[in-house]
């Protein structure tokens, strides 16, 4: 039998992209799949966790027992994080959360030709929100980054309080938003390191590999 660090266990994830409405028809979006989320949920559960997925719109299916909460905008999830975080051990925010959301939505579809000005306004910041309860469980953030990347990801774990952080380039080929593969960096309390280039699945069950013993 394999061997199940996390039987007594309970973790929250969030996964896939917010949908923000700009009217009855319309929405701000991104290119998150879900597909790095729900890997970490899986392994989670095969490693013996209860496991509660949060999740926006994608086209996946529930990892084999993971229970899951579709939401689509930041707010809902925060709702579905908020509803089901109290005694949970782990925390994984892998959502893609849209940092904004518009000001204003219309109850009828915005009409005509007629450039208009859209006005955001910033999200709840989920990840910073969980980081700071007290008591909370233990933190993995990620981080979608372009350019300087590890010092991007070393201020994001700081300004959030996380106790860890997992750092994609999403301009690196094969990895970040959409494919099946993904390369990061885990930067945490003690330590930084480059985990191999692989699949999803076997980058989650890396992560978890490492953060299991920090939660028994
Ligand atoms: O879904 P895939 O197609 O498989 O792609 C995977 C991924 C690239 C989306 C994933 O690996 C990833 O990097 N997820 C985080 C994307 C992101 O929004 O990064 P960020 O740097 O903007 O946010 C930093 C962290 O704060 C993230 O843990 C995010 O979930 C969290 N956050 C951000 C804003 C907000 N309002 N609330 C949050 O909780």
């Amino acid at each position: 039998l394999a061997p199940k660090p996390l039987a007594d266990k309970r973790v929250v994830v969030t996964a896939g992209p917010t949908r923000e409405p700009l009217d009855p028809v319309r929405f701000v979006s991104n290119h998150s799949s879900g597909k790095m989320g729900y890997a970490l949920a899986g392994a989670a559960a095969e490693l013996g966790a209860a496991v509660t997925l949060v999740s926006g719109p994608t086209e996946l299916s529930a990892p084999t027992g993971v229970e899951r909460i579709a939401v689509e905008t930041a707010e809902e999830m925060l709702a579905a994080v908020r509803a089901r975080i109290g005694g949970s051990d782990l925390f994984i925010g892998c959502a893609a959360v849209s940092d904004h959301r518009p000001e204003e939505v219309p109850t009828h579809k915005r009409k005509g030709k007629e450039p208009f000005a859209l006005a955001l306004t910033p999200n709840p910041d989920i990840l910073a929100e969980v980081a700071g309860l007290d008591p909370g469980p233990l933190t993995l953030g990620f981080a979608a980054e372009t350019h300087e990347v590890l010092a991007h990801g070393r201020e994001k774990r700081a300004a959030k309080g996380v106790d860890w952080i997992a750092v994609n380039d999403v301009t690196e080929a094969g990895a970040g938003f959409g494919g099946d593969t993904n390369r990061v960096t885990l930067l945490g309390p003690e330590v930084e390191e480059s985990l191999p280039f692989g699949t999803k699945r076997e980058v989650a069950r890396a992560l978890l590999a490492r953060l299991a013993p920090r939660l028994a």
